[in-house]
């Protein structure tokens, strides 16, 4: 008898879309989707953001109305990013997302899961993510956090389900917890955003949100709290610290250009992982699918399966609210 030339004989489990489909070891599903929403404070209508394709900033009706469609497609969960009107640098006026928050609540009910980006860029004029010392070229720490915690407080009173402090300052998580404890909010969830980057793929995002770090010369990017691509060693730390502080969701962000951390990250911690396929990353897909240089659907449904494979338990996608319907259509 012949020896076999080949031993593994691979094709076969590829031929047909029947076996591909059955033997496939990843599954996507739309319950595990988030989709971001962002409310203006500032507009009378709805307006498309001119470098997220298919992405609107809302007024709280439109936002309402986007809502009650995702949920027709299938979407319950929302990560809600507030652009207020007006910029300060010392008080901050959070009442506003706190009604927009108590509003979708009042209309939903619990059919909605709110989580609410707290941070402190879209309200400060200079565009940092905290309070910075009185010579303009250092942000502070203690005081960032605890602005941040009064203002996670007013949220979570307001009826958020989950506090989503993406500032990255040390000790957050602590604060956040504890505070919302002492004022028996204990079912509310925190999903930190642990191990987030400072990265070039926040690009549209900061445009939407009217957010980016403005000072000149000195404090022009977020590289004294956000973490540097090339430690990994602070990543790990960051959530495995946050996880210890009280963390109910440890987030990577960006994600695919990230997808080791999400790996690690995920098997370091017994908690789960929600990667954030962020701004930048959602629009270099769009850009290719814009000039048929990929096949749009597809193209999300390929990242989204990186990111099931690296370990993410949760995927926040501008494209969410299609998750669903492609998912359903899968051409395996
Ligand atoms: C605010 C914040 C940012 C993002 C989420 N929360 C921007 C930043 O850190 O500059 C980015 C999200 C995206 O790009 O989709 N701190």
């Amino acid at each position: 008898m012949d020896e076999k030339k080949y031993p593994y004989q691979q094709r076969r489990v590829r031929a047909n879309e029947h076996i591909r489909s059955m033997l496939a070891t990843v599954q996507l599903h739309h319950k595990d989707f988030i989709q971001p929403i962002f409310i203006d404070e500032a507009i009378a209508l709805r307006t498309p953001i001119a470098s997220l394709y298919d992405v609107h900033t809302d007024t709280l009706q439109s936002a309402i109305q986007q809502i009650q469609a995702d949920i027709q497609n299938g979407i319950h969960k929302f990560l809600l990013f507030p652009i207020p009107a007006h910029k300060s640098n010392a008080k901050f006026n959070f009442s506003w997302f706190a009604q927009a928050i108590k509003m979708i609540k009042q209309t939903f009910g619990n059919t909605v899961w709110i989580a609410a980006d707290v941070c402190l860029c879209a309200y400060t004029s200079h565009g940092h993510c905290g309070i910075l010392n009185d010579q303009g070229n250092k942000v502070l720490n203690d005081a960032s956090v605890k602005v941040i915690a009064s203002y996670a407080l007013e949220l979570a009173n307001a009826g958020a389900d989950c506090i989503a402090p993406s500032d990255m300052m040390d000790g957050r998580i602590k604060a956040i917890r504890n505070i919302l404890d002492e004022h028996q909010l204990d079912d509310v969830v925190i999903m930190s955003y642990a191990s987030k980057f400072a990265s070039q793929f926040y690009g549209p995002f900061r445009d939407a949100c009217k957010s980016s770090p403005s000072l000149s010369n000195v404090l022009n990017n977020r590289k004294t709290y956000q973490i540097s691509p090339f430690n990994l060693q602070d990543a790990l730390q960051c959530a495995s610290r946050d996880a210890a502080e009280g963390a109910d969701i440890l987030m990577v962000k960006p994600a695919i250009a990230y997808a080791d951390i999400i790996e690690k990250v995920s098997t370091q911690n017994n908690i789960p992982v929600a990667a954030y396929h962020v701004s930048g990353e959602y629009q270099s897909i769009e850009l290719l699918a814009q000039h048929q240089l990929l096949d749009r659907a597809n193209g999300h449904i390929e990242v989204w399966t990186t990111l099931k494979r690296s370990g993410a338990a949760i995927i926040i996608s501008y494209a969410a609210r299609y998750a669903k319907k492609w998912i359903e259509n899968i051409a395996y």
